[in-house]
């Protein structure tokens, strides 16, 4: 096998850090073709007018920069503000650029440079001022063990089937533990190729608050990894925050209230007070929530509520305030498995209550989860093969529907 110059020093690099000889190799930053690693785009506040872009390494990387250019062929540079985190063992190097003042409906060419190209050109296009429609992909629990070879396969197929669609979420468990190097790096990896040219909306789920040792911690990886809009509650920045779509105003919230009560008491309540004033703030044709627990138990001891079956701890905290705020929709994940409930009023008596729906998983891990004979009306069988959602928004009508990773038709439900 010939290796390429950049794949010779990537590899030298990568092995350096592997036997932690970063440190007696300083030059090769600098002098060769330095490798970064999942180059990505991050939801922003206002996607018709900016965009993050964000990428990482694990060699310093200085004066790099991104540059920019639009279908005039306008050549603009801005450098990345840095942040480092040490875990694992390995220390990475976290690069942020927000680009703001963009034109809707425009093209831009963007590559990351330092003296030279090391990114190749890769493209997005905002979109236009006024978002009549669009369609969007919502995976869940990308979490994978052995290999991420099937989320990197899912994710091209999936694309593949929807080139129009205009951005992803995941909606939590990314990655299976929140500090393992393997889990992060292989995550990426396994769409390195294909990430750059896709829009990214992450949500938290509670694997990404897993320490080595399995552990809740706080998810300082996360925190650095996605630099999301900064709406929400800036001392726990990235944790949840919300962002307009055309038609719908998505609110992407945190259910880690268990696996963070020892460092974030007050997560809820927070949340609560923000999701009241941003709902006011904005009122949108339709209001989409995003988060990673289900507001039903499904066999999961809850510890709140000491159950095991109906409402969930998440659920008996944000449903009274989904149906008072008249949220449409409701997705979530977790289970591994899609079931679909319906409409859900139990508190506030003049609301019809969102329709919740919770999907995925998109990774590897597959199971059986019982059925809620109260609550399901209908479900995928058992075990849940990869799949996702297909969201299809206009000011008419809001339509999800289930797929599976291969291609089968599971649901199509009108909201
Ligand atoms: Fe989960």
């Amino acid at each position: 096998m010939v290796l390429s110059r950049r794949k010779f020093l990537t590899l030298v690099s990568q092995t350096a850090v592997m036997l932690g000889l970063s440190s007696l190799f300083p030059k090769l930053a600098a002098a060769g073709t330095p490798p970064i690693e999942a180059l990505r785009q991050l939801i922003t506040s206002d996607p018709r007018t900016s965009r993050t872009i964000m990428w990482q390494s694990r060699v310093p990387l200085e004066d790099c920069q991104l540059q920019y250019r639009d279908s005039q062929g306008t050549l603009q540079h801005k450098p990345a503000i840095i942040n480092s985190l040490q875990e694992d063992r390995v220390t990475n190097y976290y690069y942020t650029v927000y680009l703001k003042d963009l034109t809707p409906g425009t093209t831009y060419s963007y590559r990351i440079w330092q003296g030279n190209d090391v990114s190749g050109w890769q493209e997005f296009t905002t979109p236009p001022a006024d978002i009549n429609e669009f369609s969007a992909l919502i995976f869940c629990d990308s979490q994978c063990g052995r290999t991420y070879a099937s989320w990197g396969d899912n994710f091209r197929t999936v694309w593949q089937r929807h080139p129009e669609a205009q951005f992803f979420a995941i909606n939590g468990d990314i990655v299976d533990n929140g500090q393992q190097e393997w889990h992060w790096h292989n995550f990426f990896a396994a769409v390195e190729g294909d990430l750059p040219a896709h829009l990214f909306v992450p949500v938290m789920g509670n694997h990404e608050c897993y320490s080595l040792i399995w552990r809740p911690c706080r998810p300082r990886r996360y925190e650095l990894s996605y630099n999301l809009p900064p709406n929400g509650n800036p001392a726990l920045q990235n944790y949840y925050y919300s962002y307009d779509y055309g038609p719908v105003h998505f609110i992407v919230l945190n259910t880690q209230m268990l696996e963070l009560a020892g460092i974030f008491p007050d997560l809820l309540v927070q949340q609560k007070a923000w999701l009241r004033q941003d709902v006011k703030q904005h009122r949108n044709k339709w209001q989409v929530v995003l988060m990673h627990k289900d507001i039903l138990a499904y066999d999961e001891f809850q510890v709140n509520s000491k159950t095991l079956m109906g409402i969930s701890d998440v659920g008996y905290a944000f449903m009274p305030l989904f149906e008072e705020l008249g949220i449409d929709l409701v997705l979530t994940g977790h289970m591994h498995t899609y079931r679909n409930r319906g409409h859900i009023f139990k508190y506030a008596p003049a609301s019809q209550g969102p329709v919740y729906l919770m999907s995925g998983p998109i990774g590897n891990q597959q199971y059986k989860v019982p059925e809620d004979k109260r609550f399901d009306k209908s479900a995928i069988y058992q075990p849940t093969p990869p799949n996702y959602l297909l969201l299809e928004a206009s000011q008419e009508r809001l339509t999800v529907t289930c797929l599976t990773a291969a291609g089968d038709l599971v649901e199509k439900i009108e909201i």
